[in-house]
């Protein structure tokens, strides 16, 4: 079934992440968890496009994708609509290529694309720090889509800091047909609860470490990873096999279940990809970093909404 594009309507990239390092420094009261990590946007991406309509409503080629209000999109949409008073509703559909739920920040990149989007197809005037407030409600990981390339992230994850952008052209994404929630990874990490002087000195540290962080002298840390490991042992097959075909560095990203692995050469990469075929149940994805410019390139028809 194809449509014609309505008037009026536009697609926008919704680019997916991965951690160059993750830290869980411990629980909070608030029940979430204390963290420290090197966000990286790369150039897997999902497409979506909107435009105008009476009524709010979406679509996804991907029918393992709920497209109701469970979905980040719409409760952006909401989000925006109650606190804007907008009658009017859109069209949105979404092009899925971000594997769901993979560690990639796929849905949280979505919300944030939905609310930059819907901002401008609805133009609403929004203050950067609104736009923030707005993001971190809808998730953890979402105020980074705000900023795209290589960012420092404190707190629950919302605090963001960009630092000096890492370039690598010859990333392997795999994910292993294994779901993770990410909930789940984190009670499973038994987190001990922070005292507030510790975690301002460790915090400390590791911003330290962030804004020195160089990828080939610094070694990749996730935290999830022992834990993740041990109750999927798939994953942990899927780092072992990039490492043994030639990857230099591989590591779970967020909770997984994707794991990347860098390579010096196009061709090794690409052996490699070619060489895990035989993994029918894994998919695999040959990316790049997409730095805070060329994010702020690609969505700048929309990030003048989301001006600092
Ligand atoms: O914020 P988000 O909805 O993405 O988080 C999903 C779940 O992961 C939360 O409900 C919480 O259980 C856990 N989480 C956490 N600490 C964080 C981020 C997420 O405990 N910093």
């Amino acid at each position: 079934m194809s449509e014609f594009p309505a008037e009026n309507s536009f697609e926008l990239k919704s680019f997916c992440k991965i951690n160059w390092n993750l830290y869980v420094l411990g629980k909070r009261d608030d029940g979430f968890h204390e963290l420290c990590t090197i966000f990286q946007t790369v150039s897997l991406c999902d497409k979506i496009t909107f435009a105008e309509n009476e009524t709010l409503s979406l679509s996804c080629n991907d029918e393992n994708i709920p497209a109701d209000e469970s979905n980040l999109i719409i409760k952006a949409a909401q989000l925006l609509q109650e606190n804007f008073g907008v009658s009017k509703g859109a069209k949105i559909s979404l092009e899925k290529n971000i594997p769901s739920p993979g560690g990639l920040g796929g849905g949280s990149s979505n919300a944030a694309i939905a609310l930059l989007g819907l901002a401008k197809l609805w133009n609403l005037k929004i203050e950067f720090s609104d736009l923030l407030n707005f993001a971190k409600s809808l998730g953890s990981d979402v105020p980074f889509f705000l900023y795209g390339g290589t960012a420092f992230g404190s707190g629950r994850g919302t605090k963001i800091f960009p630092i000096e952008q890492i370039k690598e052209k010859f990333i392997l994404i795999v994910t292993p047909n294994v779901s993770v929630s990410t909930a789940n990874a984190f009670k499973k990490l038994n987190a001990t609860y922070l005292t507030k002087s510790e975690s301002k000195s460790i915090l400390q540290i590791r911003r330290n470490e962030a804004f020195e962080f160089d990828l080939r002298h610094s070694s990749l840390k996730n935290d999830f990873e022992s834990s993740v490991f041990e109750f999927a042992p798939e994953i942990k097959r899927v780092k072992e096999t990039l490492l043994k075909s030639g990857a230099t560095k591989a590591m779970l990203s967020g909770s997984g279940a994707s794991v990347f692995g860098l390579f010096d050469t196009e061709e090794t990469r690409q052996t490699t990809q070619k060489a895990l075929e035989v993994e029918t149940d894994w998919r695999s994805f040959a990316v790049a970093t997409v730095s805070r410019d060329k994010y702020r390139e690609a969505l700048k028809e929309v990030l003048q909404f989301a001006s600092e």
